[in-house]
């Protein structure tokens, strides 16, 4: 079985590639390095000890993405590729749309004309909005996204769910992924970003090791037991393995199905500073600033939908999700 991984070097992608090899998957890699660096590909092969095919291609190269599909036997994709920073969304909304949505585009039509119809997307659980209460259920209305990047994953499901309802040879699955953190546990492999973290677990970190000042605290009066926003905290190693339950599913049949992937467990800011300087030894140094525009209070999954039909669930508790995190910051300081 062969599976194309777009956007395979990023933070989500390279994890999910090491436990597709570990699984006896092939997979080709497709990726730009618009955000990633050739490096975490190294270290795939590294830790799988397997050698993969890989593209450095956009998306969105109609013809670029058809002689990968006309060169490699694919079997399925599972779609990371995309733009995923909230903020500069709202800067460059053109640039989010023409690359997350017309890469999903090109790639869906690449895929139909060489006849492959399997597909793992990358959904988020920003999808949900701001009205539901948490728990949230895949059944919960979507939409009401407040930025572009949100309401580009809130049209690719639309996209997507109206492709299979024009051919229902479509095998495709939405995954909503809620807040990934941590990394690989040999430290080898983990999140790079850009120039100033948007993410918590990543400002953390680089307040722990010393390149930044001071964590802010976006808020310490929401209806939370301490003030502070709670999310739903998932390893990305039980994120990869969550899309390898969802690939076998596509790979066996047809259909479109939606599933969370969250622990269905929620922490504050306080908690996560207080889970990682247990588990780092490291004082984070933090002061509570003014809420953050467009943030909630509180988010997190009922992730029972995925446990009965996919027999997946997070394995990894708050702790290991802290100390494997540090462990990457820590031994690759600037990251790759
Ligand atoms: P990432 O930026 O680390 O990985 C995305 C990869 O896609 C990068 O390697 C980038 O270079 C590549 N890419 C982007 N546009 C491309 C294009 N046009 N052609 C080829 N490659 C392209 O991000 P990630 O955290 O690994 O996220 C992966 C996916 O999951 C994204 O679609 C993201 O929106 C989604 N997601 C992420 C989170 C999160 O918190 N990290 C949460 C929900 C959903
Ligand atoms: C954000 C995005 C969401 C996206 C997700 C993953 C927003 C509004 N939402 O989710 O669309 O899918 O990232 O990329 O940006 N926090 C601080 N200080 C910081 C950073 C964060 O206090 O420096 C707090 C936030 O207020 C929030 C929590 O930490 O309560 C988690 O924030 P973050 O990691 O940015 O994720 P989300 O906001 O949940």
């Amino acid at each position: 079985m062969s599976i194309l991984v777009t956007g395979g070097a990023g933070y989500i992608g390279s994890h999910t590639c090491i436990e597709l090899l570990n699984a006896g998957y092939e997979i080709v890699v497709v990726d730009n390095f618009y955000n990633s660096k050739k490096e975490s590909l190294n270290r795939i092969a590294e830790l799988s000890g397997k050698q993969f095919a890989f593209y450095e291609c956009d998306i969105r190269d109609a013809e670029g993405m058809d002689k990968i599909f006309k060169n490699e036997k694919i079997d399925a994709v599972i779609h990371f590729a995309g733009l995923k920073a909230v903020g500069e969304s709202c800067q460059k909304p053109v640039e989010y749309y023409d690359n997350n949505i017309g890469g999903t585009l090109t790639l869906c039509d690449v895929m139909r004309k060489n006849g492959c119809k399997k597909i793992v997307f990358s959904s988020s659980a920003t999808v949900y909005g701001s009205n539901n209460i948490s728990p949230l259920k895949e059944t919960m209305q979507t939409g009401g996204t407040t930025n572009p990047y949100g309401t580009t994953k809130y049209m690719i499901e639309i996209i997507l769910s109206d492709l299979f309802k024009s051919d229902e040879e479509w095998a495709i699955s939405l995954l909503r992924y809620f807040n990934p953190i941590g990394a690989h546990k040999s430290g080898r492999i983990g999140e790079d970003p850009n120039g100033i973290p948007n993410n918590l677990m990543p400002f953390i970190t680089q307040v722990a090791i010393g390149k930044r000042e001071c964590l802010s605290v976006f808020g310490d009066d929401y209806d939370t037991p301490d003030g502070t926003g709670v999310r739903d905290y998932i390893h990305v190693v039980d994120l990869a393995l969550g899309h390898i339950k969802a690939l076998e599913k596509v790979l066996g049949g047809t259909g479109l199905d939606i599933y969370n992937l969250g622990t269905g467990t929620g922490y504050s800011v306080l908690d996560v500073v207080k889970a990682f300087e247990k588990a780092s030894g490291v004082k984070v140094n933090y002061k509570i600033v003014d809420r953050r525009p467009g943030d909630i209070a509180t988010c997190y999954s009922d992730p029972s939908k995925a446990l009965e039909e996919l027999g997946w669930k997070a394995e990894r508790g708050i702790e290991e999700m802290c100390e494997d995190s540090w462990r990457w910051q820590s031994q690759n300081p600037n990251g790759y």
